[in-house]
């Protein structure tokens, strides 16, 4: 499998906030896919991308892919997640008031991207940053 593309993602910067996903879009746009596939792959990006921006430390989304799908890596090293089981639900959210009146903290993240995701893994733990793995297979 080879690496496509893989971008930084800084903490709080919301000016730049979307624009790796953006990136992925773009390449996945020009590799004649299944569009509702592409759109599965965005909506897990974009949302992964923005929970590092909102919640997380300085990170990076990568995208790589071969025969049988696309794998999206999404990595920070920002303060973790004490209670995986509890940020799974829908509409848990740790949300400020900042990223709330930007219409982020519905807590439909990390939900969204289980649904939309053929295999989904995340690993995290308290002050030690989160680890998510999405893959996309081509055939189901
Ligand atoms: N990368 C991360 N680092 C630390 N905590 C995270 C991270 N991603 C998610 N979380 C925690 O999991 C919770 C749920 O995330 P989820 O994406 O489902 O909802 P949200 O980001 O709060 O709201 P929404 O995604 O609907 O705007 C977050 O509120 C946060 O507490
Ligand atoms: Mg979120």
């Amino acid at each position: 499998m080879r690496i496509i593309r893989e971008f930084k993602i800084r903490a709080k910067d919301f000016i730049h906030a979307g624009e790796g996903s953006m990136e992925i879009r773009n390449a996945l746009k020009s590799l004649n896919l299944d569009a509702e596939l592409v759109r599965r792959i965005c909506i897990c990006a974009y949302e992964a991308e923005m929970n590092v921006v909102i919640h997380g430390g300085d990170g990076t989304i990568s995208m790589a892919l071969d025969d049988t799908g696309v794998v999206i890596e999404v990595t920070d090293d920002g303060p973790g997640i004490d209670d995986i089981n509890l940020a799974l639900k829908e509409g848990y959210t740790t949300a400020g008031v900042e990223a709330q009146q930007m219409g982020f903290g519905a807590g439909m993240g990390l939900p969204n991207m289980v649904r939309n995701s053929d295999f989904f893994k995340i690993e995290s733990e308290k002050d030690n940053g989160t680890y998510l793995l999405m893959c996309f297979k081509f055939d189901k």
